[in-house]
């Protein structure tokens, strides 16, 4: 079966946040902006991390069909969805997973609010990597906790995890849990089976709980090998809780259903009465429907848009090698976020916005949202049909030169 993902789609009127609420000086504007009869005058928004892909049509057809029944009440999965989640989690990373596991969530980043919420008490320290997804701070921050970084490394083109430094910072007896971000989200590393074991025998050793976040684990560019954190060892799958959702994979972010893997009971109960205390037990219906169905058909669909994804990569690392040498790509080995050190043109903060939102009407996620780590690095979300990424380069390049 061949999928299109070169057509355009239009999202305006869809409450797309991508197309139509276009951050502004930090407050939401619903874009009219964005309309497609401005035309080259439009913004091309490649920031917030869903695809400006249809999911997979067998996906769309069962949303349709279960719309079509017209009855929208309160929903529980059944035990299909569970097979369905549990046999994906076992073929593609072979982890063995038990149904009472897992507990359904809406939303990763919920979750970790959550999470933090239910382990962490005032004062007591929680590990980020920066650069890394903003919302971890939040969740820390909200919920009472204090961040500490271990900082990601970058050096010839590449980053790494700083063991020793993490070692030490572990060694804290504030500090109580670890939030990893595996695949790697913006820097787009898949951190290999013995960084995330070294990773993971330092926490253990410190008692520090990992929480890993593996919302990006199905989208891995070729040569490259996920690995779960939870199956490396025993010993890991009691010290960690992993997030999962279908969401990246299958563009299924405002549907709200996502997975966390919590072998500990001593862990789960705790989770469980912090979600019923914020009143939510309950699932998406459509949710359920839609995962179920991603993870028992969607495959040939996820094979198909991730070898688009990654000509998407190599058009844009090609374009910009010839065009923009000086902006130098971080090699992307999972995500469709493609990070891009931008510092060789010596802009601050605010000149690159004014040139690259201002100028050339590109919406992108500028690095040091990420953390002070990510300063002069822009993030690139590639999961959008050629044509539209190749005006956006050509954009960027146009600024550029004209500066
Ligand atoms: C690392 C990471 N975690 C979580 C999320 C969002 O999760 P959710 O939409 O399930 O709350 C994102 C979205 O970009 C992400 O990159």
């Amino acid at each position: 079966m061949t999928f299109d993902f070169d057509s355009e789609m239009n999202r305006l009127g869809t409450h797309s946040v991508k197309w139509e609420f276009l951050f502004d000086k930090g407050r939401p504007q619903y874009g009219d902006h964005a309309d497609p009869k401005h035309g080259r005058n439009r913004i091309l928004p490649l920031w917030v991390a869903d695809m400006d892909f249809c999911s997979p049509p067998a996906v769309v057809e069962a949303l349709v069909a279960r719309a079509q029944h017209g009855i929208f009440g309160y929903t529980a999965p059944a035990d299909s969805y569970y097979e369905a989640v549990i046999g994906w989690m076992a073929r593609r990373y072979g982890r063995t997973v038990e149904r009472d596991w897992l507990v359904l969530t809406p939303g990763v980043v919920p979750a970790i609010n959550m999470l933090v919420e239910t382990f962490i008490s005032p004062g007591e320290k929680v590990l980020v990597q920066r650069p890394v997804y903003y919302p971890f701070f939040s969740a820390v921050e909200n919920n009472g906790g204090e961040i500490v970084s271990n900082s990601l490394v970058y050096a010839d083109g590449r980053y790494t995890m700083n063991f020793d430094d993490l070692a030490q910072k572990a060694a804290d007896p504030a500090v109580k849990m670890a939030i990893l971000c595996s695949p790697h989200n913006p820097v787009g590393r898949v951190w290999s089976r013995e960084e995330l074991t070294r990773f993971g025998e330092i926490c253990l050793a410190n008692d520090v709980m990992v929480i890993s976040d593996e919302i990006h684990c199905d989208l891995i560019h070729s040569g490259h090998t996920f690995t779960s954190f939870g199956s490396i060892s025993d010993e890991f799958a009691e010290n960690s809780i992993v997030c999962t959702a279908p969401s990246k994979t299958f563009n299924l972010a405002g549907l709200k259903t996502s997975n966390l893997v919590i072998p500990r009971e001593d862990w789960r109960k705790p989770y469980l009465k912090t979600l019923m205390r914020h009143g939510l037990m309950g699932t998406n219906a459509f949710g359920v429907v839609a995962t179920e169905t991603a993870y028992n058909e969607g495959e040939a669909w996820l094979t198909a848009v991730m070898a688009y994804i990654e000509e998407n990569y190599r058009f844009m690392v090609d374009y910009l090698a010839e065009h923009l040498p000086q902006l130098k790509v971080v090699p992307t080995e999972g995500t469709y976020l493609v990070w891009v050190d931008c510092r060789a043109l010596r802009l601050d903060p605010a000149a690159r916005k004014e040139l690259i939102m201002g100028k050339a009407k590109l919406y992108l996620d500028e690095g040091e949202m990420f953390g002070a780590e990510g300063e002069g690095f822009e993030r690139f979300n590639i999961a959008c049909p050629r044509h539209i990424l190749a005006e956006a380069l050509e954009r960027l390049r146009e600024v550029i030169s004209g500066q």
